[in-house]
């Protein structure tokens, strides 16, 4: 497979930063890496021009709306989620499918209402408790509409190196260690259950799934091991040897406008299943020595 052309849009993006390090590293591709500065896709007649142009064999869209309680809190946010996470998407998959090029694109945990203690499949039925669920949601269906070759994958609580933008949403484990700093005892939800994504961990998965061929449609690909808030915190304070006091509370004690799922495990049926969390977590702490 000598030197495919492969787009990364939201390039200095959490997970867009690591697409372009694992695609980049073996020589094997020619990697484009755009950012908002590079092209807003939200201007769609632009952007179309520069893809053409470009003419990648796969677009692997990594841009984000992710503010969860912001989108439920305003009209106007939840217009800028409705465009960034549906139209943005739906745009992607349509031109992909005219030009014939493989569509890659991410998707969250909040499709799904939590009330599965068992976790969810690929084919469960998303129905979204919130605004930003709904923005996600509303663009897998957009995708899957255009029945083009396109991967879905949906992750949840990513964590890696800091997104490049001076705005961009912090992990909670980099939130975390911050506030360890200054607080001796902390307080962390126990009764919201999922999984965490190692950023690396999951552009390196994405790069399988392409190499593989893998049939297009809907993939989970979190890493494997869920927790509560609670629990990734004490393991990241054991990890990190971190003397801070951990209060298991219930997620009331933290009122927040969107309504997050109790239990949105994503179970991976169709891939390989990825690392542990707790060591990918280890070599996350590594790194930022
Ligand atoms: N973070 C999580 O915990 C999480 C959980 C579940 C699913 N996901 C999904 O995973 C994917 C990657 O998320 P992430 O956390 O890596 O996102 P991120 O760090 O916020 O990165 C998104 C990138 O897209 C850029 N961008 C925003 N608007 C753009 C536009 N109009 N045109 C071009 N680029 C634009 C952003 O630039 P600016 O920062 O300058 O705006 C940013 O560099 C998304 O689909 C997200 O929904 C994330």
């Amino acid at each position: 497979m000598a030197n495919k052309k492969v787009l990364i849009l939201g390039a200095k993006g959490m997970l867009g930063q690591e697409l372009v390090q694992a695609f980049s590293r073996d020589g094997e591709y020619t990697v484009t890496a755009w950012d908002v500065d590079d092209v807003d896709v939200t201007d769609f007649v632009v952007a179309e021009k520069k893809i053409r142009i470009l003419s990648p064999d796969s677009i692997i869209n990594a841009i984000a709306y992710n503010a969860v309680d912001r989108c439920e809190e305003s009209d106007e946010e939840y217009r800028k989620a409705m465009v960034l996470n549906a139209e943005v998407p739906g745009f992607l998959a349509h031109l992909a499918k005219k030009t014939d090029r493989i569509f890659v694109h991410y998707s969250t945990d909040y499709v799904f209402d939590g009330t599965n203690e068992s976790g969810y499949a690929e084919d469960a039925e998303p129905r979204p408790l919130s605004c930003y669920g709904e923005s996600k949601w509303a663009g897998e269906k957009n995708i899957l509409a255009e029945a083009g070759r396109s991967y879905i994958i949906r992750l949840s609580k990513l964590f890696g190196k800091p997104a490049m933008s001076a705005i961009a949403k912090k992990s909670f484990f980099d939130m975390m260690l911050m506030i360890a700093k200054t607080k001796e005892s902390v307080q962390a939800v126990d009764d919201e259950k999922s999984c965490f994504t190692y950023a690396p961990d999951l552009a390196e998965a994405t790069k399988a799934l392409i190499e593989d061929e893998a049939p297009y449609g809907v993939y989970h690909l979190p890493n494997s091991g869920s927790a509560t808030w609670y629990e990734a915190l004490q393991e990241l304070y054991t990890q990190a040897e971190i003397g801070a006091t951990i209060q298991s509370v219930g997620s009331d004690v933290f009122p927040r406008s969107a309504k997050r799922p109790h239990c949105s495990v994503l179970l991976n049926t169709k891939r390989p299943i990825l690392r542990r969390y707790q060591e990918a977590l280890k070599e996350y702490l590594a790194h930022m020595e």
